[in-house]
This record gives C-alpha cells, sequence and structure tokens, in this order.
C-alpha cells in the first residue's frame, strides 16, 4: 500500500515540476531541455511526504489532494500548467522531517523554500539531484547534522540559506565548486566548524557571504568571493585567527564587513569605495587600517571591543562621509585634540575605554548630525567644550577622564540631552541651574568630582530623570524639597557630599525609588514616616549622618545591613543594633505636649520674649513717625498676622539661601535674617519640614533639644517660632559681632 501510494505522488510530483518550469522561467529558455516528467509522479511524491507531516502540517496542505498538484495546491507553483518548478511553503510552521520527499520526483524544481518552518532532521543527501536548483531556503528551521556535499553538484544554484539552524560540521568543501554562480550564501547561525574551504574563491559572482554565527575556525582567505562583486561579508562571532587579507582593500563593491566577535590580528589597508566597515567584538589586534577613508567613501567604521592599538588613522580627520565610528573598547591611544574634523553627517561617535588623551575638540559640536558622543575611560583633560550646548546631542558620556574646568552651562539647553554622565573627572565648579530645563533628562551622573555648591532646587525640573547620582562631591545645603518632584527616579545618590538638614518629607513621592544613599553626609532629623510609601526601595544607605529618632518600621530597614544605618546620631527602632524608641522618648514628653498645644499648624507665634523686642520696636517707631508706614516692624505685625511674618523672614533670608547660613547645629541651619527694618534675626530652620512631622511626639524632642543647645551659645533670646507646612524655624536674638557658628 505504501509503495504505491508512493508511485502515485510521484507521477504527480513530476507534473507539477513541468508546470512549475513553465511558469516560473518565464523569462528564458531551458523548458524544452527538461525532462519530460509527468505531474503524475510528483503529485504522489508531495502527498507521500504530506503524509509523514504532524496533522496541523497536513490541514494546512489540505489542498494538496488529486492527481494534479499544479491545480491550485498550495505553495505549489508551475510552469505552464504542467512542471513544478517552486514549492514555496515559508512560514507554514510546518512540523516533520524531509526524509520522506522523493526528491527524484522533483527534477524540474528550480526553487525550494521552506524558511521559517519547524522541520528537524537533516538535510536529505537526494537534494543534490534537484539539478535544476537554483534558489534553496531551508532557513529558521531545525535541521540538523552535516550539509550534504551533495549541494556542490547544484551548479545552477544561486541562492543558498540554511541560516539558523543546527547544522554542524565542516562547510563542504564542493558549495565551492559545483555552484560557483552563487550570488548569496548564508549558512550564519549554526554550529558549523572547521575552515572556510579554500573553494570559496571560486564564486565569480558572489554579492552576500553569511558565515557569522558559527563555529568557523582558521583565516580569512585572500580572495574571498570576488572583489568586484563581494557587497556584504559577515564573519563575526567564528573563531576565526590570522590577519585581514589586505586583498579586501580591492573589493570595490564591499559595503559592510562584518568581521567582529573573532581572533583575527591586524588589518591592512581596505580602501577602495569601502562604505561601511565593522569589525567590532574581535580580538582585532595591531593599528587601526591606516587608508581606511583614503577615498573618503567610509560612512560606517565600527571597529569596537578589540585590541587594537596605536593611533589614529590620520585619514579619520578627513573622512567627510562618516556616520558612524565606533572605536571603543580597545587600547587606542594618542591625542584627540585634532584628530577629527566636522562631520556634516555624524551621527554617533563612541572612542570609551581606550588610552586616548588631548582634550575634547569643539569640533564635535560642530557636527550637525551628532546625537550621542561617548567617551568614557580615557585620560582626556582640559574643559568640556562650551559649544557642546549648541548641538543637538541626546546623549553625552565623558565619564572617567581627567577633564577640568566647570560644567558648561550652555548644557543646559541640550533639551533633547537624554543621558549626561560626567562622573569622575575633575569638574569643579557649581551644578548649573540651567539644567533644570533638561525635560527629557533620564539619566544624571555627576558623581567623584569636585562639584561644590548646593544642589540647584531646579534639578527637580528634569521631570524624566531615573537616576541622580551626585555622590562624591562637595555639594553642601540641605536636599532640595523639589528633588522629591522626581517621581520617576529610580536610583538617588548623593552620597559623600556636605550636605546638611533633614529629609524632606516628601521623599514618600519617591514612589519608584530603587536605590537611595545618602550615606557620608551630615543630615539631621529623623527619617520621615513617609519612608513607609517608597515601596520600590531595594537597596539603602543613610550611614555617617546625623539622623535621629524612629527609624520607620518597613521591610527595607530591617532587611538593610546593619552598616547602612549606622554611625547615625541617635537612631532607634525595632531593627537589629539599634535601641528601642520608647524608653528615649518620654524625657521630653511634658514640654512636647505643651508645644504641641501652643502649635498650630501654618501660623508664626511668638513666646513671651517678644514682648521685649515689641515695645522697643514700637517705642523706636513713634521716635520715627514718617518712616511707619514704609518700614513697619515685621515684630509688631507678627502678633497679628503670622503669614506676613512667615513671608517677611523667608524674604530677609532669600527662601533660605545659603549665603544667609551663619552656622550648623546637630537639628537645624542658622540663619542671619535682616528685617526690613534693619534689625537682626537669627533663623534657625528645622530639618523637619511638615507640620505632620511636628505633631509626632517623636520629632519634637530634637527640636527642643536643639532650643536648649543652642542656648548655649551666642544666641541669647528665642523671639518666637513658626510652624509652616513648608518650614519650621524658631528666630532668636541676633548677637552682633558675636560668632553665631555652632559646634
Ligand atoms: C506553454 O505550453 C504551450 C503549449 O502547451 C506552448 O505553446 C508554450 O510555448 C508554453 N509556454 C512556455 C513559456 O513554455
Ligand atoms: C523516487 O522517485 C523516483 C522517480 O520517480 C522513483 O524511481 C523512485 O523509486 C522513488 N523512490 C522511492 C523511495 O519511492
Ligand atoms: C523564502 O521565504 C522567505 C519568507 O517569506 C523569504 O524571506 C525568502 O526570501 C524566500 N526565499 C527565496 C529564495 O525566495
Ligand atoms: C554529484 O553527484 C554524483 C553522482 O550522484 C556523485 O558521485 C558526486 O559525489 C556528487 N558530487 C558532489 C560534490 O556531491
Ligand atoms: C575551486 O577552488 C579549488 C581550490 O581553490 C580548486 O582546486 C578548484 O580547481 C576550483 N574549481 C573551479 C571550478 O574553479
Ligand atoms: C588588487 O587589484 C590589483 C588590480 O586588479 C592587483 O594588481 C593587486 O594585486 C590586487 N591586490 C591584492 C592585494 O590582491
Ligand atoms: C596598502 O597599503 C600599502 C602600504 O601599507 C600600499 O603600498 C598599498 O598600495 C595599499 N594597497 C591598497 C590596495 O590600497
Ligand atoms: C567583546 O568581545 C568579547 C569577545 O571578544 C565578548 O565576550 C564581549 O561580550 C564583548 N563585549 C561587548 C560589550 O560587546
Ligand atoms: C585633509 O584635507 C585638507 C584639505 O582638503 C588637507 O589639507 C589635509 O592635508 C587633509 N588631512 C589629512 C590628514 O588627510
Ligand atoms: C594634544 O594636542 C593639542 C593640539 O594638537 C596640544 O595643544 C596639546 O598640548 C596636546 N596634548 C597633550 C597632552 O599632548
Ligand atoms: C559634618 O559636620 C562636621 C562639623 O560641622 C564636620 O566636621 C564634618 O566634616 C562634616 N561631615 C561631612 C561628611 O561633611
Ligand atoms: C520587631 O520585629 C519583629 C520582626 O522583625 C517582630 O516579630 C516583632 O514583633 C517586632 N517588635 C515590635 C515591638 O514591634
Amino acid at each position: 500500500m505504501k509503495s504505491s501510494l508512493l508511485v502515485s505522488s510521484f507521477k504527480t510530483i513530476v507534473v507539477f515540476l513541468n508546470l512549475m518550469l513553465l511558469l516560473a522561467s518565464a523569462a528564458t529558455d531551458n523548458v524544452k531541455q527538461l525532462p519530460g516528467i509527468g505531474n503524475t509522479i510528483v503529485a504522489p511524491a508531495l502527498q507521500n511526504w504530506k503524509a509523514t507531516l504532524d496533522d496541523q502540517s497536513r490541514k494546512l496542505l489540505s489542498s494538496w489532494v488529486g492527481p494534479d498538484a499544479c491545480n491550485n495546491w498550495v505553495g505549489i507553483g508551475c510552469n505552464n500548467k504542467t512542471a513544478i518548478v517552486s514549492i514555496n511553503l515559508d512560514g507554514f510552521q510546518l512540523r516533520g522531517t524531509l526524509d520522506h520527499l522523493n526528491f527524484s520526483s522533483l527534477t524540474t524544481l528550480k526553487s525550494f523554500n521552506l524558511s521559517t518552518n519547524q522541520l528537524t532532521g537533516q538535510i536529505p543527501l537526494e537534494l543534490g539531484k534537484v539539478t535544476w536548483l537554483e534558489s534553496l531556503d531551508l532557513s529558521f528551521n531545525e535541521f540538523n547534522g552535516l550539509i550534504p556535499s551533495t549541494l556542490g553538484n547544484l551548479t545552477r544554484l544561486y541562492y543558498l540559506n540554511l541560516h539558523e539552524n543546527t547544522l554542524s560540521g565542516p562547510v563542504p568543501f564542493g558549495l565551492g565548486e559545483g555552484p560557483t554562480g552563487l550570488i548569496e550564501l548564508r549558512l550564519s547561525g549554526n554550529h558549523l566548524t572547521g575552515s572556510i574551504p579554500t573553494s570559496f574563491q571560486n564564486f565569480t559572482r558572489l554579492e552576500r557571504l553569511h558565515l557569522h554565527k558559527n563555529e568557523l575556525t582558521g583565516s580569512i582567505l585572500p580572495n574571498l568571493g570576488t572583489p568586484e562583486t563581494l557587497v556584504d561579508l559577515r564573519l563575526y562571532y567564528n573563531r576565526l585567527t590570522g590577519s585581514i587579507p589586505i586583498s579586501l582593500g580591492n573589493y570595490s563593491k564591499l559595503e559592510s564587513l562584518y568581521l567582529h566577535q573573532n581572533q583575527l590580528s591586524e588589518l591592512n589597508n581596505l580602501t577602495e569605495k569601502l562604505e561601511t566597515l565593522s569589525l567590532g567584538s574581535n580580538k582585532l589586534s595591531g593599528r587601526l587600517p591606516a587608508h581606511v577613508c583614503d577615498r573618503g567613501s567610509l560612512r560606517i567604521f565600527l571597529a569596537n571591543n578589540n585590541s587594537f592599538s596605536g593611533a589614529f588613522p590620520s585619514t579619520i580627520r578627513n573622512c567627510s562621509r562618516l556616520s558612524r565610528l565606533r572605536l571603543d573598547d580597545n587600547m587606542l591611544t594618542g591625542n584627540i585634540s585634532d584628530a577629527f574634523g566636522v562631520y556634516n553627517d555624524l551621527v554617533y561617535v563612541d572612542l570609551s575605554h581606550n588610552d586616548l588623551y588631548g582634550h575634547v575638540s569643539n569640533n564635535w559640536a560642530r557636527c550637525r548630525s551628532l546625537i550621542a558622543i561617548k567617551m568614557s575611560n580615557n585620560n582626556l583633560s582640559g574643559a568640556i567644550p562650551d559649544n557642546l550646548g549648541d548641538s543637538w546631542l541626546q546623549e553625552i558620556d565623558l565619564s572617567s577622564n581627567r577633564l577640568t574646568g566647570e560644567i558648561p552651562t550652555s548644557l543646559g539647553r541640550l533639551t533633547s540631552l537624554i543621558y549626561l554622565f560626567l562622573d569622575n573627572n575633575r569638574l569643579r565648579g557649581s551644578i548649573p541651574r540651567e539644567f533644570g530645563k533638561l525635560l527629557n533628562l533620564g539619566s544624571l551622573n555627576l558623581a567623584k568630582n569636585g562639584l561644590t555648591g548646593a544642589i540647584p532646587s531646579e534639578i527637580g525640573g528634569c521631570l524624566r530623570l531615573r537616576i541622580l547620582n551626585l555622590s562624591v562631591n562637595y555639594l553642601r545645603d540641605m536636599i532640595p524639597t523639589e528633588l522629591m518632584r522626581l517621581t520617576e527616579l529610580e536610583v538617588l545618590d548623593l552620597a559623600d557630599n556636605g550636605l546638611i538638614g533633614g529629609l524632606p518629607r516628601q521623599f514618600g513621592e519617591l514612589k519608584r525609588l530603587e536605590t537611595l544613599n545618602i550615606s557620608h553626609n551630615n543630615l539631621t532629623g529623623s527619617i520621615p514616616s513617609t519612608f513607609i510609601d517608597l515601596s520600590s526601595l531595594i537597596t539603602i544607605d543613610i550611614s555617617y549622618n546625623q539622623l535621629e529618632g524612629r527609624v520607620p518600621d518597613i521591610r527595607i530597614f530591617q532587611q538593610a545591613p546593619f552598616k547602612a544605618i549606622d554611625n547615625n546620631k541617635g537612631l532607634c527602632g525595632n531593627i537589629t543594633g539599634l535601641s528601642d524608641c520608647i524608653l528615649k522618648r518620654k524625657h521630653h514628653k511634658n514640654i512636647q505636649a505643651l508645644l504641641i498645644l501652643i502649635i498650630v499648624p501654618t501660623l508664626c507665634f511668638l513666646l513671651v520674649a517678644i514682648a521685649g523686642i515689641l515695645f522697643f520696636r514700637l517705642s523706636k517707631e513713634k521716635r520715627n513717625e514718617p518712616q511707619e508706614s514704609v518700614n513697619r516692624s515685621p515684630f509688631a505685625i507678627w502678633s497679628y498676622d503670622g503669614k506676613m511674618v512667615y513671608e517677611t523672614i523667608i524674604e530677609a533670608v532669600e527662601n533660605f539661601n545659603s549665603k544667609h547660613i551663619i552656622g550648623f547645629g546637630g537639628s537645624g541651619i542658622v540663619y542671619r535674617a535682616e528685617l526690613p527694618t534693619g534689625e537682626l534675626v537669627a533663623v534657625k530652620k528645622f530639618n523637619i519640614q511638615e507640620e505632620d512631622e511636628l505633631l509626632d511626639v517623636k520629632s519634637f524632642k530634637n527640636e527642643i533639644h536643639a532650643l536648649t543647645e543652642t542656648r548655649h551659645l551666642n544666641i541669647v533670646k528665642l523671639y518666637g517660632f513658626c510652624s509652616h507646612p513648608r518650614h519650621m524655624f524658631l528666630v532668636y536674638e541676633f548677637i552682633d559681632g558675636g560668632s553665631l557658628r555652632t559646634n
């Protein structure tokens, strides 16, 4: 029964073949020379094969019935309704093997496309009998075993694609002997071993040769393919060794050359009309090809992740069509100050991880198309060119160099900037306020520099910021509350600075925060209870500060190693290594309770002590009647309008501008405030930033403590205190000439 089935299917196949031939070679020729095998042979052969496939595949081929394969069978192409010339079943998800397809019946077949199926098993030797075959595509299947050497008999083949299978063994030598007219040969994405057969020098028309992603060894042949025709040569991800043959320089049409991830040693002149040179991720060593851009045709030059050494070829400077340059991860040396020109088409340049020195040329900013400049991990010195701000850059990475000077404020104009890495340099000065305009900025890393001044509150305007690293600098002042607007923030690293003041209560807004490092600062006050909202936190480090009070009972603190909490002033809580909070709290309970009664959020009050100064002021005003309306003492007003007093104080210290700081206490910062009346007062601003926090009995302890503490210093009288959603401060008498620097 089986054999009769086979016979009938064979007949059908032959009929098909005839039909296909007639159709396919409409442009030409050959039909008459074809063997006159009838459809009666082909159809049964195909049906027999179909029977070996799985259910689903058979359903897809349900049209394969009857004796005539040219009669609307899916995927079957016939020539003149008599000979089958093509089988195109690409992307059918067919499951099975080719073992039971009788190729002897498919002698008229010219095009066989089974790409993107789930066929397994070996590629049958019999395929070599389909002598008219011109195009064979078995890519994206699961064929294993060897590439049949019989494919070398397919002398008419111009397209052979076995890409992405699990074929192993050597590349058959015969492939370069029979089908010398191959135009496209793709054996990539397999496990082929051995060397590239020398017969591959026989190809006369080869345009694309893809042997990448295999395990090929040996060297690259000189005269691989044809210099006049080869356009696209991909040999990357192999284990090729030796040098790149000089002869590749004669390949006048080569546009893409992918040789990376090999172990090739040296490069020679690849010139002529070369447009793309991709050598990335090899183990290439030696110098970059000196004549790489002799003709100025080079557009894409990728030689990243190799071991190239020496200086840049001088031809790079005039390589005016350059659009993409990647030389990162090599051992290149030399002074790059003047090595590069102005390239109108240059989009991307990466020179990172080399030993380059010199300065960052201001030519880069003149490259009108440039969107990414990466030069990290070199020895570049000098300043960051000011004109970078005039470009359209989206990515700047100049980290880990020896850059000096200040960060140009012009960078604040790069509104498309997505990331800016300037970390690990020797930059000085302050962080430009202009950065607040970088609305697309996702990552800002300025760590490990010598930056000074305060963190500009404007940074809070960079609403897309996900990573903010300002660690290891000399930044001072408080953490601006505005940073808490950065709700996309995932990493906030402010460690190792001289930050003072408290943790803004709004910390809880940073719901996406995963990493928080504020260690090694002089932060004071308590940890806001809103930390409970930081549910994404994975790592935290608050060590080496002056923090005190209860550590919120949340997982991140419980799981953190003690050293991430250690070395603070007085943290307590249910965490190994910390003492219990309850004992500590009792002390000032009475005073605390009293204060709670007095304080009403958002209003400022005077203590009894105010009376004295009020008197003084009022009598003074009496003496200077004409000025009264203009120069009214805020203290006089204070008792009537807390809001106004608050505003007057805020104005006097210019919203707690650091220039008014006269000292730091354990729990706050002391400012010198000159009131509109000319009166001088000392204002002690607390780290607690919201009234809710005040009502928390626990945190009062600090204020009272601070209050008594400061009494010992040159601050004499407490005039009053103010509680406001944003600020909580005490107002003292200011002793002129006295040093108010605490500690
Ligand atoms: C198709 O077949 C007819 C007759 O059967 C013949 O006249 C014609 O030339 C053929 N066409 C091709 C393209 O071979
Ligand atoms: C394959 O087809 C050829 C030609 O039609 C035939 O001679 C041969 O017997 C077939 N082989 C099998 C195994 O059916
Ligand atoms: C085979 O089919 C695939 C998928 O449709 C297609 O990309 C490929 O070009 C075809 N091969 C040939 C030689 O036509
Ligand atoms: C070509 O076919 C002949 C006969 O089938 C066979 O002897 C020879 O080995 C084949 N050549 C190759 C390169 O497979
Ligand atoms: C193909 O190349 C091999 C080795 O380079 C050589 O021996 C053979 O003669 C060549 N065949 C043809 C047809 O050029
Ligand atoms: C490059 O081509 C020229 C002219 O065809 C030839 O003389 C020269 O030998 C070739 N160079 C290499 C290295 O093959
Ligand atoms: C290759 O470079 C050498 C010098 O290194 C030069 O003499 C030769 O002409 C160059 N060949 C080509 C094809 O550019
Ligand atoms: C660089 O190449 C090596 C092998 O040469 C590879 O293991 C590594 O992943 C590559 N690195 C990158 C960043 O591509
Ligand atoms: C670059 O071109 C300029 C003018 O075209 C020329 O003077 C200079 O020598 C060239 N530089 C290099 C390194 O080729
Ligand atoms: C690098 O070259 C520039 C100009 O070509 C020069 O001014 C500078 O001193 C050089 N730098 C070093 C470190 O040699
Ligand atoms: C914290 O402040 C003290 C005293 O004001 C100072 O000695 C210390 O260096 C500061 N620490 C940091 C990390 O700024
Ligand atoms: C302290 O924490 C542990 C688990 O971390 C818990 O079992 C215990 O009840 C807590 N004690 C107090 C007083 O909250």
